[in-house]
């Protein structure tokens, strides 16, 4: 049993992405990019006092040679796990099965395949799972509090108690629980060894009511007996926009700037009037459903011809875990049906898709922005922070078109225009109600959307986890 060090940390934090990252240039020289989300603010709220440290992987050539050299962050401790375990672990196992599991992405009949192959990458994320509980474990205080996130590592809270039975230790679902008919579909015994991985932890917690009870029902279905066990508490905390953050990010002058070129290119209607724009916000991932998106575009734009050019839709689809081939083909396929439709369409002063696919924080705010109607349609969907974040930041209001598949639909359903995200003639009747909204209407159920989205921004997410460990 590993034991607490006298200085270590009493908050930690571990997941496989963490709040740096460092880029090697030619000449050698390491530079680090911050990023944001929901941990990062909680963790500086709660102060260097606190003394929190957050475990995360070196994820690319950058992190492993800042690793190496020794450069690093205070309270960020980066594990430089062997790039082929890593690799079978995040792409083949948490990216290619857990994700897909939990998404319900799996297509007969090729997908799923159990075989030796995929043995051999479970035992690669077992190894992967241990790194990070050895490594919590060496970090924390007696009695620390350790917040283990996500599906990459679900092994981790068992590990770490059998290491260190003194941690209070709790795990964040921010993907969908499957229901156990699909969940069922992984062998027998990993999964009950997922489910047990996380009633490792003294409170299991997930962003919506829905994804917690499916995660209930998997270990009634998997475990047999009384399911979850008295040990461990079931919790929900739905993750909101950080309002404070996004509108004074939204009014800096990079965003103004891509305000003005994406105006131009959504350009004037033929009787001279600004065009309207549907916009959408993804990282080019197969969940997010974004082809059906185009389809249902296609079907406005066919079945209300009154619609042609008089409305753009401004696709932004980032790239996404291009190591696996089946994300490379999916950003492929984005990118031949919005052409295929502006070929179709399109007139010489009116390109109907606009699609952006480099990575840009400014043009999403921006998008936001300017947006008549925003498209959140994901086939499954944890939370989904769009739907969140438009309604926080729209100029004049915008409709939000969200998919009852989207954890935010608990929170958003009532004013926002419901679609079921297969039915491309339904999303295309939404698309048509959004584009149609009286301007009133429209800003009343913004503003009423925005307060819904808010209602427990990144900070209070992250502290009320905390709490509830003290409980
Ligand atoms: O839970 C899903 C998640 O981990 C999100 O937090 C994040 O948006 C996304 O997946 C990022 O995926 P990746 O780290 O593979 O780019």
């Amino acid at each position: 049993m590993a034991s607490a060090s006298a200085n270590g940390a009493h908050v930690l934090v571990a997941s496989n992405r963490g709040p740096v990252s460092y880029a090697l240039d030619e000449s050698g020289e390491l530079t680090a990019r911050r990023g944001g989300g929901g941990l990062v603010s909680g963790l500086s709220a709660i102060g260097p006092e606190a003394g929190a440290v957050w475990v995360c992987s070196a994820l690319g050539d950058g992190d492993r040679e800042a690793v190496r050299r020794g450069v690093g962050e205070p309270g960020v401790r980066m594990l430089d796990i062997d790039a082929a375990t890593h690799a079978d672990a995040y792409n083949g196992i948490a990216n290619s099965v857990l994700w897909f599991v939990h998404h319900m992405l799996y297509q007969t009949p090729l997908e799923p395949v159990f075989d030796a192959g995929f043995r051999r990458q479970w035992a690669s994320y077992e190894a992967y799972n241990r790194a990070f509980a050895e490594a919590l474990a060496e970090e924390a205080a007696r009695g620390a509090a350790v917040l283990v996130q996500d599906y990459h590592l679900v092994l981790v809270p068992r590990m770490l108690r059998e290491l260190r039975p003194d941690l209070r230790i709790g795990h964040f679902s921010h993907t969908p629980w499957a229901p156990p008919e699909y969940f069922r579909m992984l062998p027998d015994d990993i999964a009950a060894q997922v489910l047990r991985g996380i009633l490792g932890a003294d409170r299991a917690a997930f962003l919506t009511q829905r994804w917690a009870d499916a995660f209930t029902d998997c270990c009634q279905a998997v475990l047999g007996g009384p399911g979850v066990p008295s040990g461990t508490r079931i919790g929900v905390h739905g993750l909101g926009a950080d309002a404070d953050f996004l509108r004074r990010r939204a009014h800096e002058a990079d965003v103004d700037e891509r305000m003005g070129s994406l105006r131009e290119q959504i350009g004037t209607a033929p009787d001279g009037s600004p065009r309207r724009s549907i916009v959408r916000v993804d990282r080019t991932e197969l969940s997010k459903n974004i082809v059906r998106g185009l389809l249902a575009y296609e079907q406005l734009l066919e079945d209300r011809p009154s619609w042609r050019e008089r409305v753009v839709h401004v696709a932004l689809a980032y790239p996404s875990r291009q190591d696996l081939k089946v994300y490379r083909d999916y950003m492929d396929e984005v990118q031949r049906v919005a052409s295929a439709i502006n070929s179709r369409y399109g007139t010489a002063d009116w390109t109907p898709v606009v699609l952006h696919l480099k990575d840009d924080f400014a043009r999403s705010l921006a998008a936001y922005r300017l947006g008549d109607v925003a498209l959140v349609n994901p086939i499954r969907d944890g939370m989904n922070l769009v739907a969140k974040e438009v309604p926080v930041v729209s100029d004049e209001g915008c409709v939000l078109v969200l998919s009852r598949e989207a954890g935010a639909y608990e929170e958003l359903g009532e004013d926002a225009v419901v679609v079921n995200p297969y039915d491309i003639g339904g999303t295309a009747r939404a698309l048509h109600e959004g584009l149609s909204m009286a301007r009133g209407e429209r800003a009343e159920r913004t503003k009423r959307l925005a307060a819904a989205a808010t209602a427990l921004p990144p900070t209070q997410w992250f502290l009320a986890q905390l709490r509830a460990l003290d409980d």
